[in-house]
C-alpha cells in the first residue's frame, strides 16, 4: 500500500484511473463496432471527470435517473441527457424541466397514458422529447412490447414528441441469463418500435443496454446502449462473468479491526458498501487480492470475512480492499471518490450528483 494513504481514515472508495480508462475505452469500442450509439448511465459514478472522459472517447450523450441528476449535470455544461425513468411530472418537477429547457436536448421515459399527460400538463410540449418504454423481461417498468404505438399515440395526441422506444433488461443480472436478456430486449424493442412504426412515427431511437449484457446486445435492432456499470465493474459483475476481477476500478478500503483464527473483520459495512446482496452472490462482496475469501456477514460498520483453513489472513490494522456486490450503492453514499495511478493517490473527484435521487 502507497505510504500516503497510511494516514488517511478507512473506509474509503478509491477509483483505480488506469482501469477506468481501459474500463471507458473498451465500451466506446465495442459500441462503435457494432454500430451503435453510447449513451452511458451517469447513476453508477454521479462524477463529472469521469462522465467527461466518456463523452469524451465517444459517448454521445448521457443517461440519468433523475430530475436532480439532470439539474447537476445540465449545470456542468453536459448538452444531451435521457432521463431513462418514467417520471410522476407535479407542478414542480415540471418547473424544474422548464428551467434545463434550451440549455441541454431532454429525453424522458414515459410508461402511461397517465404519466404522458402530466408530463405535458406541467412541463409544457416543447420542453423534453419522449422515449417510450417497454418491458423486455425485467418486468418492473414498460409496457408490453406491442402496446408501444397505442402508447406513442396517447404521447403525441397529448401533444408530445415522440422519438422512440426504450428498455431495460435487467434479466441479465442473473448467472448465465446475459445472452437471453439480449435476445429478449433486441426482440421486444424490434416489435415496439414495429408498433409505433404502424401509427406513422419513425422511431430514430431505439435503446437498451445493461452491462451485463453489453457485448451481447444487438446492433442490427438497437440504435443506442445505455450501460452504466461497466466503468467501475463490481463483484456481481465478476460473479456474472462480465470482467475479471483486474477490470474492477472502484474498491473500498477498510482496516482489519478484529481477527479470530480463519476471519476478519473490516471496518466498512453496509453504510459505505451498499447492502446489496442478490440470492445467487457469494456474500456481501469480494477481495480482489484475496479472491479465495468470502464476505459472509455485514452490519452498517462492519464486513465479516472468512478465509479457507490455513490460508494466512491479513493482520490487524492492515488495509484491505473489497469490491461491492453494487458500485452504484457506494457511490451515492460517498462524498469523494480518491483516485489512484499506478499506486499514488493522485486527485480526488467529488460525488457531484450525491443525494441527486428527487
Ligand atoms: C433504465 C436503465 N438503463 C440503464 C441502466 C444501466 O445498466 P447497468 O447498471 O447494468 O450498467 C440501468 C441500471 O439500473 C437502468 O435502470
Amino acid at each position: 500500500m502507497p505510504d500516503l494513504w497510511s494516514a488517511r481514515p478507512t473506509p474509503y472508495a478509491a477509483v483505480d484511473l488506469d482501469v477506468l480508462e481501459t474500463n471507458i475505452a473498451r465500451m466506446a469500442a465495442s459500441a462503435t463496432t457494432r454500430g451503435l450509439s453510447l449513451r452511458p448511465h451517469v447513476k453508477t459514478h454521479k462524477c463529472l471527470e469521469i462522465a467527461r472522459r466518456q463523452v469524451a472517447a465517444g459517448a454521445t450523450g448521457i443517461t440519468v435517473a433523475t430530475v436532480a441528476e439532470a439539474e447537476v449535470f445540465v449545470e456542468a455544461g453536459f448538452p444531451d441527457l435521457f432521463i431513462a425513468y418514467p417520471v410522476w411530472v407535479d407542478a414542480a418537477r415540471g418547473a424544474r424541466l422548464r428551467a434545463l429547457a434550451g440549455r441541454a436536448a431532454l429525453l424522458i421515459g414515459v410508461d402511461s397514458v397517465e404519466g404522458a399527460r402530466m408530463l405535458a400538463r406541467h412541463a409544457g410540449h416543447d420542453t423534453v422529447d419522449v422515449l417510450v418504454e417497454v418491458d423486455s423481461g425485467h418486468h418492473r417498468t414498460g409496457v408490453a412490447p406491442a402496446r408501444a404505438g397505442q402508447l406513442a399515440a396517447a404521447a403525441t395526441d397529448a401533444g408530445l414528441h415522440v422519438r422512440g422506444v426504450f428498455t431495460f433488461p435487467g434479466h441479465s443480472y442473473s448467472p448465465g441469463q446475459a445472452e437471453v436478456a439480449a435476445g429478449d430486449e433486441a426482440a421486444a424493442l424490434r416489435t415496439a418500435a414495429d408498433a409505433v412504426r404502424a401509427i406513422g412515427l419513425e422511431p430514430d431511437v431505439v435503446s437498451g443496454g445493461s452491462t451485463p449484457s453489453a457485448s451481447s446486445t444487438d446492433g442490427d435492432v438497437l440504435t443506442e446502449m445505455r450501460p452504466g456499470v461497466y466503468v467501475f465493474n463490481d463483484a456481481q459483475q465478476v460473479e456474472l462473468g462480465s470482467c475479471s476481477p483486474a477490470q474492477v476500478a472502484l474498491t473500498a478500503y477498510a482496516t482489519v479491526v478484529s481477527r479470530r483464527a480463519n476471519r476478519i473483520v473490516l471496518d466498512a459495512g453496509s453504510k459505505v458498501l451498499g447492502a446489496d446482496r442478490p440470492t445467487w452472490t457469494t456474500g456481501f462482496g469480494r477481495l480482489p487480492d484475496h479472491l479465495d475469501a468470502v464476505v459472509v456477514a455485514m452490519s452498517e460498520h462492519h464486513a465479516t470475512v472468512t478465509f479457507p483453513a490455513g490460508v494466512l489472513t491479513p493482520e490487524l490494522g492492515e488495509l484491505v480492499r473489497i469490491m461491492p456486490n453494487h458500485v452504484c450503492t457506494l457511490v451515492n453514499l460517498a462524498d469523494e471518490l480518491v483516485v489512484v495511478r499506478q499506486g499514488r493517490a493522485v486527485e480526488r473527484w467529488a460525488v457531484a450528483a450525491r443525494g441527486a435521487n428527487t
